[in-house]
């Protein structure tokens, strides 16, 4: 696990049975329509590609890129779009994927500017939910997992850029951010 990380929070058996109940639920509620998925860059990657594969419906995908973090661990509350969406959702039943909800800053941020954009529905899927996320009011379809106010990294979520590539979900140790 190398010396950085402290433990495993959601090994990777976890995550898959975590992806394909939230697959389960979004297949039954959409039935019949058609959706777009937006992926939330760079930390859902690896939920959108796990999540849409799992999906037994078309889907279509796009991408935001937003930033709020920087390098650090708080969120600024300063929200900046880096890359917007490819196309126009007017109409469009919108699913956007996360994959973590904290304070629920970028959330709320990103959910108004896209519903200034008409589409038919929208909805959030979010794979890791921490516990500040409940003092927002912020309706989330689908969480994945409910975890304790710890830093984590992996399965597309960073440390200054480390850690997206592994295939877990670990907690970070305290010297690395502190
Ligand atoms: P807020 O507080 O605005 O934060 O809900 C959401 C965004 O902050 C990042 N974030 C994390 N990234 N480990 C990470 O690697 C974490 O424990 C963590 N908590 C928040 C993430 O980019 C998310 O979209
Ligand atoms: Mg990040």
């Amino acid at each position: 696990m190398g010396p950085d990380l402290e433990r495993v929070l959601l090994g990777q058996s976890e995550l898959a049975e975590g992806i394909a109940r939230l697959a389960a639920e979004i297949d039954a509620d959409y039935n019949g329509r058609e959706l777009l998925l937006v992926g939330v860059l760079k930390g859902a990657v690896m939920v959108m590609a796990d999540l849409s594969r799992a999906l037994h419906r078309p889907a279509t995908m796009d991408w935001m890129a937003i930033s709020s973090y920087g390098a650090g661990t708080k969120s600024s509350g300063v929200v900046r779009i880096l890359k917007d969406l490819d196309a126009d959702i007017a109409g469009q039943h919108v699913l956007v994927v996360e994959d973590i909800i904290d304070s629920g800053l970028t959330l709320s941020w990103l959910l108004s500017n896209l519903r200034s954009r008409n589409p038919a529905s929208l909805e959030v899927c979010t794979l890791l939910r921490k516990p500040d996320a409940a003092k927002v009011e912020i309706d989330v379809k689908y969480v994945g997992f409910d975890i304790p106010n710890e830093f984590v990294v992996g399965y597309g979520l960073d440390f200054a850029e480390r850690f997206r590539n592994l295939p877990f979900i670990g907690t970070l140790a305290p010297h690395v951010y502190s």
